[in-house]
């Protein structure tokens, strides 16, 4: 039985007491809800991979608290530590080089010499890592290659009996998961997920456009598996008029069966991606056409998830 623990004093307690234990916690983040679990503790590292049935050569991200735990994992350059100062807490992960001696398992970067870190903001994240006072490695909360949960009752729908509590957060504001950015052997920074933080305003900080990962590229985010964040029905893109028997998914008005952002706002369509996905699969929908989305800005994130959800399985 997985637990649903409300976020107060008691539920924050009891999660953490868990994972001192090496047990798996749900966690509400900004972006989506992770998995989490000690950072530090191989067995507790392996259980997420084993909950999410997840490739064990995908990584993951360390979440910390503050600056002085990032800064005890990972070598941050000055690029990394001005986009930290912008950024975190927040949306944003930086792919940085692990620090001889730092306290985590090798299982959570699989054998990579870099290390994921991100700073949540959500405030019950927030509450969890300083009442645990370490790191947690914390994939999102989903069975591997299935949609990202931004509410706790799609983690229980994924994992329920599979991981030992969920901390119940409400919905999560960004709904899709964070940018992460790697840097090059120059020391320039590339993204290499868009998410939750739009590269203008990474380009915007750093006072130059960031470069962005070209495929085969030498650093990549190795868990960009094409077929991800995939709602159970075959979905068709770029759709303006759906064919007999597919369900429409839109953007901005028009008529549709669920609609991401009626007004066309992008980041209340970032907001309720996931969240339709999940309903698309609750209500049995065998073909999806999804409706255009501009690629600027969250746009950028909201289309490389619907790409791979439209991907060849
Ligand atoms: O918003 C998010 O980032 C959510 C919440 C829970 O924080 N987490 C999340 O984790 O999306 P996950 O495991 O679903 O995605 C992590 C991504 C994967 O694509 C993985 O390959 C990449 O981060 N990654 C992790 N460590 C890496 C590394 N050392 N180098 C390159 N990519 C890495
Ligand atoms: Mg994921």
């Amino acid at each position: 039985m997985t637990e649903l623990l409300r976020p107060d004093d008691a539920g924050l307690s009891r999660a953490a007491s868990l994972l001192h234990e090496g047990q798996l916690v749900a966690m509400p983040t900004e972006t989506v809800y992770g998995l989490a679990g000690n950072a530090a503790d191989d067995r507790a590292v392996a259980a997420i991979y084993e909950a999410k049935g997840r490739p064990s050569f995908n990584p993951l991200i360390a979440h910390v608290s503050d600056i002085a735990m990032a800064e005890g994992l990972v070598e941050m350059s000055d690029a990394a530590r001005a986009l930290a100062a912008a950024f975190w807490p927040g949306a944003l992960t930086l792919v940085l080089p692990l620090r001889a001696g730092a306290k985590v398992s090798p299982l959570v970067t699989a054998g990579l010499s870099t290390l994921a870190v991100r700073m949540p903001s959500h405030p019950v994240a927030r509450a969890l890592l300083s009442t645990f006072g370490g790191a947690v490695a914390a994939p999102s909360a989903n069975p591997s290659g299935r949609i990202s949960p931004t509410e706790a009752a799609h983690v229980m729908a994924g994992l329920d009996g599979r991981i030992a509590a969920v901390l119940d957060g409400g919905a999560c504001t960004i709904g899709v998961e964070s940018t992460i950015v790697g840097f090059d052997e120059t020391g320039q920074a590339v993204v290499l997920r868009d998410g939750g933080i739009p590269e203008e305003a990474l380009a915007e900080v750093l006072g130059h456009p960031v470069g962005h990962r070209a495929e085969g590229a030498a650093i990549s985010a190795p868990g960009q598996l094409l077929s991800h964040y995939a709602p159970e029905g075959a979905v068709r893109l770029n759709v303006t008029v759906p064919e007999p028997g597919e369900v429409m998914l839109g953007f901005g008005p028009m008529a549709c069966d669920l609609n991401l952002s009626e007004s066309g706002d992008l980041a209340e369509a970032a907001a309720n991606l996931f969240r339709h996905f999940h309903a698309l699969d609750a209500m049995g929908a065998g073909r999806i056409a999804v409706a255009p989305v501009p690629e600027t800005g969250l746009g950028r994130a909201i289309n490389d998830r619907l790409r791979r959800a439209a991907a060849p399985r």
